[in-house]
């Protein structure tokens, strides 16, 4: 009987803590949810919506510098009607190695001529072919979100060379 009623109170102090946890984990959802910024555009998905018109590209063809050493450059020119297809790529018609000399481009790097595995091969590497799901160009428009990117250079490295 002792024994019955001890194991129903711990039941009951069971089902407490699951109850306060649930309401835990669903008041953080919501905060969570209210945290993140709303990217997607208007509450109301089906109604009309004014099309912000397409940014300008930024074309000076002036390299930029990269945010990090392996960061895939940004394309400073047009790529307006470029064609980039299994059967075509005009990025390189100017960028692979043989062409260089004549388009002045600078040569996809040597990694773009790797396997996965490192080997070397003679032409750019098939996990390479599609340039623009690496390098996209760039648009002067303002930030989303806010940005805290720090360099890291600036975070206290002594750089090699600078004395
Ligand atoms: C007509 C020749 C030509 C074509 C075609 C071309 N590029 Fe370029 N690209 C250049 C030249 C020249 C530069 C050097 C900067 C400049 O003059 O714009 C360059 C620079 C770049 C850079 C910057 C490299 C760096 O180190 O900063 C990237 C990335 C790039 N191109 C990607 C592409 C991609 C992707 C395509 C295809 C969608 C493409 N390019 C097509 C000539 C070309
Ligand atoms: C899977 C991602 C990826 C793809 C696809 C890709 N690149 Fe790159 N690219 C990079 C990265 C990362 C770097 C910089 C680090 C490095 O050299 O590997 C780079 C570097 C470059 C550079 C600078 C080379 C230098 O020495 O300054 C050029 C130019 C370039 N890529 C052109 C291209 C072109 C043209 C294509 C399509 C044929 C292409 N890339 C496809 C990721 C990619």
């Amino acid at each position: 009987m002792r024994g019955q009623s001890r194991s129903n109170r711990l039941i009951r102090s069971h089902g407490r803590i699951l109850l306060a946890t649930g309401i835990l984990l669903i008041a953080g959802t919501v905060t969570l949810a209210q945290m993140v910024p709303d990217l997607s555009g208007p509450p109301d998905q089906m109604g009309e919506v004014r099309a912000e018109p397409v940014p300008k590209w930024v074309v000076d063809d002036v390299r930029k510098m990269r945010a990090y050493p392996d960061q895939p450059p940004v394309i400073p020119h047009s790529i307006e009607g470029y064609q980039l297809s299994i059967n075509s790529n005009r990025c390189l018609s100017c960028h692979k190695r043989e062409f260089t000399e004549a388009s002045g481009a600078p040569m996809i790097s040597v990694t773009h001529y790797m396997t996965r595995e490192g080997q070397m091969i003679a032409d750019v590497s098939p996990r390479r072919y599609f340039c623009s799901a690496c390098h996209v160009p760039q648009a002067d428009t303002r930030p989303l979100i806010e940005n805290t990117f720090r360099d890291m250079s600036e975070m206290g490295v002594k750089h090699l060379g600078d004395q």
